[in-house]
C-alpha cells in the first residue's frame, strides 16, 4: 500500500461523496490534503473527519470552480502554504434538472457546461502551472462521457470534454501523468437528488455488478492513479463502473 507521507494533494468537490473518500484515504497513508467546495459546512466537517484519520495540516477552502480566478489563488495558496502540489484530484461536478435536449434550456447547457468542462479546464491550467515532474492530477469524467443518456445531453458533453482535456494535458506534459475516472453510478449526494427527483433508484441492470458503489471503491481507483503504481499510466479515462461499458 503507497504511502502518501510528506505529499500534498489538492481536490476539489472534497466535502462530499467520492472527493471525501479519497481525501480520506489520502490523510490516512499520510498526505496533507487541501480541500475546495462550494459547501462551507462541509469543508469544515470534512477537514475535521481528515485530522481525526491522520495526514498533515489539512485546509477546506470555499472555491466555485467555475470562478477561474478563485480557482487559481486556491492553487498557488495551497503551494504557498506547502511548499508544493504533488497530486491533484479535480471532482466538483454538478447534474441539472433532466430534460431531453429538444427542451434543454440554455441557463441549463450554460451552467453544467461552466461547472463540469470549464471548472475542470481552470483547475487543470491551475496545477499544470505550479506542478513539478512527477506530479499526477485525475478528473472526474464519468460512463455518462462515452454514451448518449436521455435527459442527460449536457452532462454527457461536459463529460467527454473532460475526457479530451485529460489526454490534451496528458500529451503537452510527459513529465507528469493526468488521467480522469469515469465512474459509474455510485451512491453519493448527488445520485440521490437525482433519484429524489426521478422519483426512482438509479437503474444499475445494465452494469455487471448490479448495484451502485460505494464512494470509497471510485476513490480507491483513484488514489492508485496518484500513486507511483500508477507510473505508466497517463491520458487514459478509467472505467470504474461495474462494468457498465463492457
Ligand atoms: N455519483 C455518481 O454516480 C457519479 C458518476 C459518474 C461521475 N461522477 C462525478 O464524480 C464527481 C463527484 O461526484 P459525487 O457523486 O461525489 O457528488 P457529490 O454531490 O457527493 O459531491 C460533489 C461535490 O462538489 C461540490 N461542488 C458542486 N459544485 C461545485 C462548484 N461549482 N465548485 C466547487 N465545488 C462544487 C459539491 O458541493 C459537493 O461537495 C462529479 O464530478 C460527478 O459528476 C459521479
Amino acid at each position: 500500500m503507497t504511502s502518501f507521507h510528506d505529499k500534498v494533494v489538492a481536490i476539489t468537490g472534497g466535502a462530499s461523496g467520492i472527493g471525501l473518500a479519497t481525501a480520506k484515504i489520502l490523510a490516512s497513508r499520510g498526505a496533507t490534503v487541501s480541500l475546495a467546495d462550494i459547501n462551507q459546512g462541509g469543508l469544515d466537517s470534512a477537514v475535521r473527519a481528515l485530522s481525526a484519520v491522520g495526514g498533515g495540516n489539512h485546509s477546506g477552502t470555499v472555491v466555485d470552480v467555475g470562478d477561474s480566478k478563485a480557482v487559481t489563488d486556491w492553487i498557488q495558496r495551497t503551494v504557498s502554504d506547502h511548499g508544493k502540489l504533488d497530486g491533484a484530484v479535480n471532482l466538483a461536478g454538478m447534474v441539472r434538472v433532466q430534460r431531453p435536449l429538444k427542451d434543454e434550456t440554455d441557463e441549463a447547457w450554460a451552467r453544467t457546461m461552466h461547472i463540469n468542462a470549464d471548472g475542470v479546464f481552470y483547475c487543470l491550467r491551475a496545477e499544470l502551472n505550479v506542478m513539478k515532474d512527477g506530479g499526477s492530477i485525475v478528473s472526474a469524467s464519468s460512463v455518462a462521457s462515452h454514451l448518449g443518456m436521455a435527459g442527460l445531453g449536457a452532462y454527457c458533453a461536459s463529460k467527454a470534454a473532460v475526457n479530451l482535456l485529460t489526454k490534451t494535458a496528458a500529451r503537452e506534459h510527459p513529465n507528469l501523468r493526468v488521467n480522469a475516472i469515469s465512474p459509474g453510478a455510485t451512491a453519493t449526494p448527488m445520485v440521490a437528488a437525482m433519484e429524489a427527483e426521478m422519483g426512482h433508484s438509479q437503474p444499475t441492470v445494465a452494469a455487471c455488478i448490479n448495484r451502485q458503489a460505494d464512494p470509497s471503491e471510485i476513490a480507491q481507483a483513484i488514489v492508485f492513479l496518484l500513486s507511483p503504481e500508477a507510473s505508466f499510466i497517463t491520458g487514459s479515462v478509467m472505467d470504474v463502473d461495474g462494468g457498465y461499458l463492457a
